[in-house]
């Protein structure tokens, strides 16, 4: 049955490889490079980086394939294919409206990321210029602080990002994203392993690796808990239909586990380089890793301003930051746009409206920096999980088990059965139990 469906208007990626891109486009952004660093240095990093790889292994990667397979399956945008599959399963279609909260998510994601995005463009052209190539680290530092004082500075990029992701999406996801992910996400990968070789030469590699492996489990409280689970389903684009969407048009019947596991692998990966690419040089400048959301903006420049070649290396790595936060931004308004074209809007229309509130929303983002710190934190620590715990649950105990073995194409039955057993039981408990910790609920 699940076979005779098509894609939604029969559109499907090229092969198995496009949508691997495609979604390790969408998972891999700014979360690894921007934000893992800077929140591993504020909650104390080896604990706190350990905890974040439990909750990846245990609670993403089952959630990833619980969405790759309700998209798959459903064949539709992320609200109709979850009431359809929920129908089908004689439940209530209700359920479709946690794909209606993920557009919402999306949308909230959108209205912050894309001033990070925006800040990253506006590295682009003043890697470009040399601006900061005979800067000392604190007038780098003090530059930075310029950009977030300039709310006329901001908007600009912030809207050429906007315009950027609109753009793509309005063309359609499926033509264009595919090939430009697949030679961009090699050049970035290229480009940290670089500046990881780089930051092992010039930086303290050692007080880097120190910093993100040794583990002193007495600095992880309730909240940096929350904060890795909550980074895990940002970091894997979970828990809002970004990855149910692009599961939409996953071509053939082929098992899902591998898929998501080179995706999941790929993210994690990206993420730990950034954090040795990074920390050696916090360390080597004697800057200190809990600084927050400038560390990007800061460590990076002080090491490109040292470095011979840093202007193209500064050029292209902020270039490359920017190209992996579009491949991104493209999935946070998908599902919402695929949803709206299936209730009688044009596509263009779809994208500029949704895109269009997710600027305005950014504009608030830029002047007040309260908004932007309750928007990041509302989505990442309360709404991915609580998508990701309505899915979990409707995958594990709502559809019939039969149905889900075929649909996840899983061969293995003891696979199947240890995801099964992960995605019931684990993943809940795991989310509702971090929830209840971090509200002082529960101790342990
Ligand atoms: N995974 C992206 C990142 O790490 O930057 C952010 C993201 C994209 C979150 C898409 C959620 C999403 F649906």
């Amino acid at each position: 049955m699940s076979k005779a469906l098509t894609a939604p208007e029969g559109v499907t990626w090229k092969s198995r490889w496009t949508f691997i891109l495609a979604a390790t486009g969408s998972a891999v952004g700014l979360g690894n490079i921007w934000k893992f660093p800077y929140i591993t240095g504020e909650y104390g990093g080896g604990a706190f980086v350990l905890t974040y790889l439990a909750c990846i292994l245990m609670i993403g990667i089952p959630v990833m394939i619980a969405e790759v397979m309700i998209g798959r399956a459903g064949r539709s945008n992320p609200a109709d294919a979850m009431s359809r599959l929920a129908k089908e399963s004689k439940r209530s279609s209700y359920w479709g409206l946690v794909g209606v909260a993920g557009v919402l998510s999306g949308l909230m994601i959108m209205m912050f990321y894309s001033v990070v995005a925006g800040w990253a463009l506006d590295y682009v052209a003043q890697s470009a210029s040399g601006a900061y190539s005979d800067l000392d680290a604190e007038q780098i530092e003090s530059n930075f602080g310029q950009l977030l004082a300039s709310n006329g500075q901001q908007l600009l990029w912030h809207s050429v990002f906007c315009l950027l992701t609109a753009s793509v999406v309005a063309a359609g996801v499926t033509k264009g994203i595919g090939k430009a992910v697949d030679i961009l996400m090699p050049m970035l990968f290229v480009c940290l392993l670089l500046l990881v070789g780089y930051s092992a030469i010039n930086g303290d590699f050692a007080a880097g690796l120190h910093f993100m492996f040794d583990t002193d489990f007495s600095r992880l409280n309730g909240e940096a808990i929350l904060v890795a689970m909550g980074h895990a389903f940002f970091t894997l684009s979970l828990g809002m239909g970004a990855i149910m969407a692009y599961g939409a048009y996953f071509p053939g019947h082929s098992s899902i586990g591998k898929t998501v596991l080179t995706i999941a692998a790929l993210d994690t990966v990206i993420a730990l380089l950034a954090g040795m690419a990074m920390f050696p040089l916090v360390f080597a400048n004697d800057l200190v890793p809990g600084q927050g959301p400038g560390l990007m903006f800061v460590t990076l420049p002080i090491a490109f301003s040292n470095m011979s070649g840093g202007l193209f290396f500064g050029t292209l790595f902020f270039t490359l930051v920017s190209i992996a936060a579009l491949s991104s931004s493209i999935s946070l308004i998908e599902p919402g746009v695929a949803w709206l074209e299936r209730h009688g809007f044009n596509r263009p229309l779809a994208t500029f409206g949704l895109a269009g509130t997710a600027w305005l929303g950014g504009i608030a983002s830029i002047h007040y920096e309260a908004v932007f710190n309750a928007l990041d934190y509302l989505t990442a620590n309360v709404m991915l999980p609580l998508g990701g715990l309505l899915i979990a649950i409707f995958v594990g105990w709502q559809m019939p088990a039969p149905r889900v073995l075929d649909e996840t194409g899983i061969v293995s039955s003891r696979v199947f059965s240890a995801w099964r057993f992960l995605l019931r039981y684990i993943a809940p408990l795991g989310i509702i139990a971090v929830f209840l910790h971090s509200l002082g609920l529960l101790t342990w």
